[in-house]
């Protein structure tokens, strides 16, 4: 098992490349599926452990995928083996993004349950109502999700909660299915604008993606095609917390600012100097632009951030923002309102000096001079990040363990941080 090592103070300054999405090249790689001929070629796809999973839950589907550097190909025309086994779906709750592709292009499924994980139950129920409601027939036996479908047909569908993955599913479940499909209350995340771009660019038709209301008219099948996969928001908003945290000044470059509006807007308001390098389209939320962060003349100053479904507050970004919080002046009141137990990190910065009480979905943070360096232990992929973040700022050397959480989500990332002159380093655990 590997440790990641940290000495705090240093000041970071240097320019850091902000890479592909996760959370979209996992759906775009689930897309391929769909493809009836052809091999789809996807570019600055991430070097992560999740990637790794779902290029290994493919081939064993019989696909066929190679990989240069950032490139992927992608071919799935002899995909014969319909099926998402336990040992890899355990490890990447994601995989349960194969359901829908799979039901569109070959009418039947054995996905695993993705079980809960540390963040919380993270049910599947709104995906699987809406695949019945297209004529999906859904069992769960033995832990697996079976579906056979001969024909999926369009629906008008409202989902009860603001589901991402639930909203991609069931996107590339309509895009092959026999009619219209309305989809209500849909996720209105950056990466499913993303997916929506790559399926119409495979011969999908779809419209509203971005929006609370997505339709999508079944057509008889989809090509191959290329494309490259948008800019990591939550990397870039970890990069300008690292930025803000160690009081240095970065340059962080191809960050898709006009999909992290309420990210700089917070981080602006609590003292980070947030300024883009180059004119940028707001209504382009899939290019990135280079900008230059650093911690204001005012210092920190403590506030209140409610996590919510995009364009709010994103709770991939909750714990870093955190971590920022606990060092400004004042009390800040975090409520975390899209997932029931993601304060983890909580209990491991308490070690590092910081005062937050956790009351329920609610953390009251109030800023301390300085954090103290300790081990600690990541318990999921952003809490992990966090806590890297204290250790940029605490007095003396923090070790965190369970660097996997880490390297779930990012590519390099001491890596990264160490050539913005920070003091890390990866060790194997005695
Ligand atoms: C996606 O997870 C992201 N993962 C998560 O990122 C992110 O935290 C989350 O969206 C929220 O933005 C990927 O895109 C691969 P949800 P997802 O379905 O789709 C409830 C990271 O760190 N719900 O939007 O699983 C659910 O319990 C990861 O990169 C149901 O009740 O999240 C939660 O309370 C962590 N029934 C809420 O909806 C369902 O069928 C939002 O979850 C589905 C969801």
């Amino acid at each position: 098992m590997e440790s990641i090592v940290v000495k705090g103070g240093r000041k970071l300054s240097g320019e850091v490349i902000i890479d592909g999405a996760k959370n979209s090249a996992l759906p775009l790689i689930a897309a391929t599926l769909l493809a009836e001929n052809g091999s789809c070629c996807l570019d600055n796809v991430p070097d992560l452990r999740d990637i790794n999973t779902i290029i290994r839950l493919l081939e064993g589907m019989g696909a066929v995928v190679q990989r240069q550097g950032r490139r992927l190909e992608i071919k799935t025309t002899a995909v014969d083996n319909c099926q998402a086994p336990y040992e890899l779906v355990k490890t990447m709750r994601a995989s349960i993004l194969v359901l829908g592709p799979l039901l569109a292009r070959f009418g039947q499924a054995r996905v695993s349950l993705p079980g809960g994980c540390a963040i919380g139950a993270r049910p599947v129920n709104l995906h699987i109502k809406g695949l019945e409601m297209m004529g999906a027939k859904i069992s769960v036996e033995h832990g697996y999700i079976i579906g056979q479908a001969e024909c999926l047909t369009g629906a008008d569908i409202t989902f009860d909660v603001t589901t991402v993955t639930g909203t991609e599913n069931l996107i590339m479940a309509a895009v092959l299915a026999d009619g219209v499909t309305t989809l209500r209350n849909a996720a209105r995340e950056p990466e499913i604008v993303d997916l929506a771009a790559f399926l119409r660019k495979m011969g999908a038709q779809i419209e509203g993606e971005g929006t609370h209301t997505v339709t999508i008219t079944g057509v008889e099948k989809l090509s191959a095609a290329e494309y490259q996969v948008m800019p990591d928001r939550i990397e870039a908003g970890t990069f300008m917390v690292a930025a803000g945290i160690s009081g240095g000044d970065v340059v962080i470059k191809n960050a898709p600012l006009a999909a992290m509006g309420s990210v700089v807007t917070k981080l602006q308001e609590i003292g980070l100097k947030i300024e883009p390098l180059t004119t940028y389209k707001e209504d382009d939320l899939l290019t990135g632009v280079a900008v230059r962060v650093s911690r204001g003349a005012e210092g920190l100053r403590g506030l209140d951030i409610k996590t919510m479904p995009y364009p709010g507050f994103p709770t991939d970004m909750q714990a870093q923002a955190m971590v920022l919080l606990a060092l400004a002046d004042g009390t800040s009141v975090i409520s975390e309102t899209v997932f029931e137990n993601r304060f983890m990190h909580v209990f491991e910065l308490q070690r590092m000096g910081v005062d937050i009480e956790v009351e329920g979905r609610t953390a009251i943070v109030r800023g301390v001079a300085m954090l103290s360096g300790a081990p600690v232990m990541a318990s999921d992929l952003r809490a992990s990040a966090g806590l890297v973040l204290a250790g940029l700022a605490a007095e003396g050397e923090t070790v965190m363990s369970r660097v996997y959480h880490l390297d779930r989500g990012y590519a390099g990332f001491e890596k990264k941080l160490r050539s913005l002159g920070a003091d890390i380093r990866r060790v194997e655990e005695n």
